[in-house]
């Protein structure tokens, strides 16, 4: 009697070739073992695996369906199948087959992660929120899970309680690596209220008895993680949490001296003094906190010396002046309590200074307007980020450029060993670390104007491990001095803070290797309607950029109720010194429209090859729905007419030389 399954060991071999990714060797050898054992499941699912490897898709579809049918209950067979479906765009059958996993193993939480991913591309957020979350309660380890939730939670809103969400929206924010705070902020906002009892204990701010509850409060706000965690990560953008926040750290600053409050307050006070730090000490101050504030601070120099001072009267003065900015920080030694700010006001401070002097320069920065740039970036390093979205693993650029889908023949392209890549503007290093993440054998360099953003982000590439990012100080005018070519350029939020921003493109485009790909990120004049209002109001008043200037400014904004400004308030720049700097008291800011877009790309010989953000893509593709309409400006002016927000996060696109 013929066996139906073939010797262990000769599968074995099969996968070791699989492994190595010798997988033309490794399908031989299965299409020898198969014509022995036709109706061997195990090498029929492994020759599917290989030739989904190999693009294959019909041919292992047809494999795995084989599989199936051999065994009616072999899960993993049920999941490549449904894999293949989901490939080859067939979602229905791929819904039907990770079903039919999930029947035959209640915890195979990989088929609910990408029941989930089916529903997301549908725009059914709220479902897939749910089968991602019952993914995580599987497996909690499972890493993409978490990126699949955090990707879902930037473009919905939780409306309603949700037992489990607040748990995983804590991992999300503890990890350095998996999202930007500010993209789920919102949803945060949202799982604290619907499923904490945070609303309550603010609402007792308001009574009378408030300054008396004070200890209370603390130790109600001490229990939630997630608000303590989330004051940690970025500013808070939501007004009535600034509201409260003001209230109680002046009735912190208040009581500080009082016996009965207690040391267990150390835990807030960190929380609320990180908060304070990362939105640049944006809350409005009263003469009269100034005036106890010195007080504190004179107390603390008297006594730095022969006294031992404190903790609760360092914590409540850096909630209203980094640690940084006081002198006696020098001799200060701190407790393991005050360990943590004072790493974040104090020794990062130092330590991006010491960077700072390190750095090299191109040249001098000539042109009027990048040196009136360059002084706002020193005084306000911009964007000011703790945690930011990394890429799961690198690929090769290939392989990275094939999934943004762009209007490219892969047949006519040839790709570099090694990938160069210019960040031309990395302010912070945000977008420099983010890229440095996604591609394997690459040399990033990154540039900017100002030494104070290029020494904060190479002190957060030091702490990331990030290792393959030269940064460097210049003007991008200056390219050419350089001498050097990209295989990708990329400069995002910079060209239109430039006197001449076709001046600025062009010297990037004439870094360009042949075939590089370059990506553009510029204001679009639509979506900033209203930022364009607001800034000229700004300039007609005549208000100056000082700090104090910018916190009048916002507490008018919020004070004096005009719906008009609204969606400023919505904007999370809008909660921090540097952000709203950035937003609405730029020294230079252009915008444009798709029209102009179009006419600088036709006077730098250019072609359109896309647009970078997949929500957009997803929002135009609901409207526009032949393959070819993506790469048509004509169409996605169209579409911005209907959306005039659509390009709030600015228009990022890809672009190439004509060949
Ligand atoms: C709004 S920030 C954006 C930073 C970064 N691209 C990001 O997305 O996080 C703009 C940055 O562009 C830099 N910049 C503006 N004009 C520049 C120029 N002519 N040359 C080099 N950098 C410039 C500024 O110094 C600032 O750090």
């Amino acid at each position: 009697m013929i066996e139906q399954e073939p010797d262990k060991k000769l599968i074995e071999k099969v996968i070791l070739l699989f492994n190595k990714k010798k997988y033309l060797e490794a399908l031989d050898l299965s299409n020898n073992i198969i014509n022995k054992y036709p109706n061997s499941i195990l090498i029929n699912n492994i020759s599917g695996v290989i030739h989904t490897e190999l693009k294959n898709y019909t041919l292992a579809r047809d494999l795995f369906i084989k599989v199936v049918n051999l065994n009616p209950r072999y899960n993993d067979g049920f999941y490549n199948l449904a894999n293949i479906y989901n490939k080859i765009g067939e979602e229905d059958n791929a819904i039907k087959n990770y079903e039919k996993v999930i029947e035959l193993d209640k915890s195979y939480y990989k088929a609910y992660n990408n029941l989930g991913n089916i529903f997301r591309k549908r725009n059914l957020n709220k479902k897939a929120l749910s089968y991602y979350i019952i993914t995580l309660n599987i497996n909690p380890n499972y890493i993409r899970g978490y990126y699949n939730l955090a990707g879902v939670l930037q473009h919905f809103i939780l409306d309603e309680k949700n037992k489990y969400i607040n748990k995983f929206l804590l991992y999300l924010l503890e990890k350095k690596i998996i999202v930007r705070p500010n993209a789920i902020a919102k949803n945060v906002i949202n799982g604290l209220f619907f499923n904490s009892n945070l609303k309550d204990i603010l609402s007792l701010i308001d009574g009378k008895e408030y300054q008396k509850n004070l200890n209370e409060i603390i130790e109600e706000l001490n229990k939630n993680k997630l608000l303590l965690q989330f004051m940690k990560v970025c500013p808070i953008p939501n007004y009535y949490f600034e509201k409260n926040f003001i209230k109680i750290r002046h009735e912190i600053l208040n009581q500080i001296y009082n016996s009965s409050f207690k040391k267990i307050h150390l835990k807030f006070l960190i929380s609320l003094s990180t908060q304070c730090f990362l939105n640049e000490y944006v809350y409005s101050v009263t003469d009269e906190e100034i005036f106890k504030i010195n007080k504190i601070n004179e107390r603390i120099k008297k006594n730095i010396n022969t006294k031992k001072i404190n903790d609760l009267e360092i914590l409540i003065l850096s909630c209203y002046s980094p640690l940084y900015s006081f002198d006696w920080c020098q001799k200060l030694n701190p407790s393991n309590e005050l360990e943590e700010v004072f790493l974040l006001q104090y020794k990062n401070y130092n330590e991006e200074k010491k960077h700072t002097q390190k750095i090299k320069s191109i040249t001098g920065v000539n042109d009027s307007i990048s040196i009136k740039v360059k002084n706002q970036y020193e005084e306000n390093p911009y964007p000011r980020w703790t945690n930011l979205g990394l890429s799961i693993e690198p690929r090769v650029m290939k392989e990275v450029i094939e999934d943004i889908n762009l209007d490219i023949d892969f047949t006519k392209i040839s790709f570099s060993k090694k990938t160069e890549i210019l960040i031309a503007g990395c302010g912070t290093g945000q977008h420099a670390i983010t890229t440095a993440s996604k591609y394997k054998n690459a040399n990033i360099l990154a540039l900017d104007l100002s030494f104070n953003s290029l020494g904060y982000a190479k002190r957060k590439a030091k702490e990331l491990n990030c290792k393959n990012i030269n940064f460097i100080q210049g003007d991008l005018l200056d390219l050419r001095k350089l001498n050097k070519k990209f295989d990708i350029i990329e400069s995002v939020g910079v060209l239109h803070h430039m006197a001449d921003p076709l001046i600025g493109w062009k010297c990037l485009s004439e870094c360009l290797k042949k075939d590089a790909l370059m990506l553009i990120g510029l204001y679009s004049e639509k979506a900033r309607k209203n930022i364009a209002e607001i800034r000229e109001k700004i300039n007609s008043l005549k208000i100056k950029t000082s700090k104090k200037n910018i916190i009048n400014f916002r507490k008018d904004i919020f004070e004096k109720d005009n719906n008009k400004w609204d969606s400023i308030k919505n904007s999370p720049d809008f909660y921090s010194t540097s952000g709203v700097r950035d937003l609405l008291f730029h020294v230079q800011e252009q915008r444009f429209t798709i029209k102009q877009i179009r006419s600088h790309m036709n006077k730098l010989g250019l072609v359109f090859l896309g647009f970078e953000d997949t929500y957009v893509l997803e929002m135009f593709k609901k409207s526009y729905n032949q393959s070819n309409d993506l790469y048509n400006l004509d169409k996605w002016e169209e579409f911005e007419i209907n959306n005039s927000r659509i390009f709030s996060g600015m228009y990022q696109f890809w672009c190439k030389k004509f060949n």
